[in-house]
């Protein structure tokens, strides 16, 4: 996923761009752009890597001009350096573009056989080169917009600035999304209304298809027919103060401290805390009467919806299929008459995701999604929306967006089961209650952290590292390996406790930290056995439990981190947080980019 901004106005451009650019690095940060008219000509600058190797060359190269375009890009198409950073372009026209263009390799070979010549490796030229086509043919840029629209196959967001049309921009839509955003004689364009947040809060988001000519009077949109529409202009609650660090030295430890604010939002949202019932939102499908719930996402977001399987099947006893978005979409996966999909995503536009959800709903299943970003595409497309209060996330690792996903399903998963009538009032309130007090707990352990942070000290030295979980908290054991791969670039993996002698086992060395995820209940004893079989052959323990599991594992185990103790049914929300604490601190030992992690991006809208 890139990250795309437009302005047209009346003061400098580029520090503007520039600004709006620092709130979209977490989308992309492989290499960074910005073009400007300048008296009627396009100028830019480009720089590979961060956003501040772009500063750096803005300093040394200023660029006037009050109408601009700047990105920020994940590479996709292309190497990420200078040449093949964006905006691209003619003498004519300048692109910047989030997508991908699937025909690019067609459209390159037409224009090529007609003598143009190409700089870059980029599908995004491609566009920049059909639309100069047109241009240099005599079309308006608007006729050269709808004429190059029509010729393009893929997702895209795009914002275009042309030569001689000073107070111009174009922006166009499909299948990435695009916010155009509404100032006092100056008009924005940004991949998101988070970018825009301190430049303006009015908001209009372009739809599927749409297109728009934005001046700096206002912006009319066409649909993808070329036929004039109006898209409503909205408030945002987003303010420039919601996306700042605040006092903390990462997003990511922001994030991290605002677990127990998050989960007291969302539960607030889906609990009735006096009759301790929970609060289902307008469902598109009868949860009594449903056959199957397909569950479906990517990376941690799938890892939520696996918790959420156990939930589903044990509280409200529905048969549930999950599975990653991107291999259920080319499964083939078979899904009953009358059966519904539940998708879950923090921002609403992972292209597996939503890929994933217009096939179930093709396939006549009934589409709920569990999003933190209202208005993103999966919100608009799913017959129903049950949004997490997790405000935004800027770290690319994602913290309080995964526990916001676990209230949300646990939620659900309560409400259905008292719909099919098989939880009582009395268990749904127990539970509830156990729901309610995971603020709180969560509070305590952040505010008692010391233990995580020695336990990061060993970890670090690891070159791998095993995390095990059983039942609900197997997914929350391969979401600790995640997190610690990503942000730390330490070999880790997750497995099912029982799961160690049927081959994992063989791994086990004192080098090869075992980290478990062994709370009182039900499960305890089985994974203690399972860790006993592991520290009999070397292997060095290292536990999250509570008060009544530590003494049993002290017996055996290196380290024994103590938890609050809670009801089995929550420990999957709480245990999240210390696994992702750990991967918080033991990234900071190693000096690695913990907001920004290598190759990554915060969404994935791209295959
Ligand atoms: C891992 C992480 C990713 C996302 C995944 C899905 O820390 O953040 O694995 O969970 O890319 O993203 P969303 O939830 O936006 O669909």
């Amino acid at each position: 996923m890139c990250g795309i901004v437009g302005v047209v106005g009346r003061v400098d451009a580029a520090p503007r761009l520039l600004e709006a650019l620092r709130r979209l690095e977490y989308r992309g940060y492989d290499s960074a752009g910005i073009a400007t008219l300048v008296n009627g000509h396009i100028e830019r600058r480009r720089a590979e890597g961060k956003l501040i190797n772009l500063e750096h060359v803005l300093d040394r190269h200023a660029l006037p001009g009050t109408t601009g375009i700047g990105h920020t890009r994940w590479a996709t198409h292309g190497a990420p350096t200078e040449r093949n950073a964006h905006p691209h372009g003619t003498t004519r026209v300048s692109v910047v573009h989030n997508g991908i263009i699937e025909n690019h390799a067609e459209l390159r070979a037409e224009l090529e056989a007609e003598g143009v010549v190409f700089e870059t490796e980029t599908d995004t030229e491609t566009v920049a080169r059909l639309l100069d086509h047109h241009l240099a043919a005599g079309a308006t840029p608007e006729g050269a917009t709808s004429a190059t629209l029509k010729r393009l196959n893929g997702a895209f967001g795009l914002a275009m600035i042309f030569a001689g049309h000073g107070r111009k921009m174009i922006a166009a839509r499909r299948g990435s999304p695009l916010a155009v955003g509404y100032g006092e004689e100056e008009m924005f364009v940004g991949s998101d209304a988070l970018a825009l947040a301190p430049l303006t809060r009015r908001i209009a988001y372009m739809e599927e298809g749409d297109w728009a000519v934005v001046t700096d009077s206002g912006a009319q949109f066409f649909d993808a027919e070329d036929r004039k529409v109006e898209r409503a202009v909205k408030l945002t609650a987003f303010s420039g103060a919601a996306v700042g660090k605040g006092n903390y030295r990462h997003f990511m430890e922001k994030e991290l401290h605002e677990h127990p604010v998050v989960l007291g939002d969302t539960l607030r949202q889906y609990i009735d805390p006096s009759s301790r019932a929970a609060v289902l939102p307008e469902l598109p499908f009868d949860p009594a009467v449903v056959p199957r719930l397909t569950l479906s996402a990517c990376g941690s977001a799938y890892l939520a919806a696996q918790v959420g399987r156990y939930w589903f099947e044990q509280i409200a006893r529905i048969p549930v299929d999950s599975d990653i978005a991107s291999e259920l979409r080319y499964r083939e996966p078979v899904v009953p008459k009358g059966g519904a999909a539940v998708m879950v995503s923090q921002s609403g536009e992972t292209a597996d995701t939503l890929a994933a959800l217009r096939l179930l709903k093709q396939l006549g299943q009934k589409v709920l999604s569990v999003v933190n970003v209202d208005e993103s595409s999966m919100a608009r497309e799913s017959d129903g929306k049950v949004l997490t209060v997790a405000g935004p996330e800027i770290g690319v690792a994602s913290t309080k967006a995964f526990t916001a996903q676990l209230a949300v399903l646990a939620c659900l998963a309560l409400g259905f089961g008292r719909a099919r009538g098989v939880l009582s009032a009395e268990d749904e309130a127990r539970l509830t209650a156990a729901l309610l007090e995971v603020p709180a707990h969560a509070a305590a352990l952040l505010e008692n952290g010391e233990d995580i942070q020695d336990l990061a000290r060993e970890v670090v030295q690891a070159r791998d590292v095993l995390f095990l979980g059983r039942g609900s908290l197997y997914p929350i054991a391969l979401e600790g390996a995640l997190k610690l791969k990503e942000l730390s670039y330490i070999h880790a993996e997750g497995y099912a406790a029982g799961e160690m002698k049927h081959g994992p086992i063989a791994l086990i060395d004192p080098a090869v930290p075992v980290i478990a995820l062994c709370p009182s209940g039900p499960l305890f004893e089985k994974t203690a056995s399972n860790l006993q079989e592991a520290a009999a052959r070397g292997g060095r323990i290292m536990v999250f439990t509570d008060a009544i599991g530590a003494p049993s594992l002290r017996r055996f185990a290196e380290r024994v981190v103590v938890l609050p103790t809670v009801d089995p049914f929550v420990a999957p929300i709480l245990h999240a947080i210390p696994v992702q604490l750990l991967a918080y601190h033991v990234a900071v030992l190693k000096g690695t980019d913990v907001d920004q992690p290598r190759n990554l991006a915060k969404a994935v809208t791209v295959e």
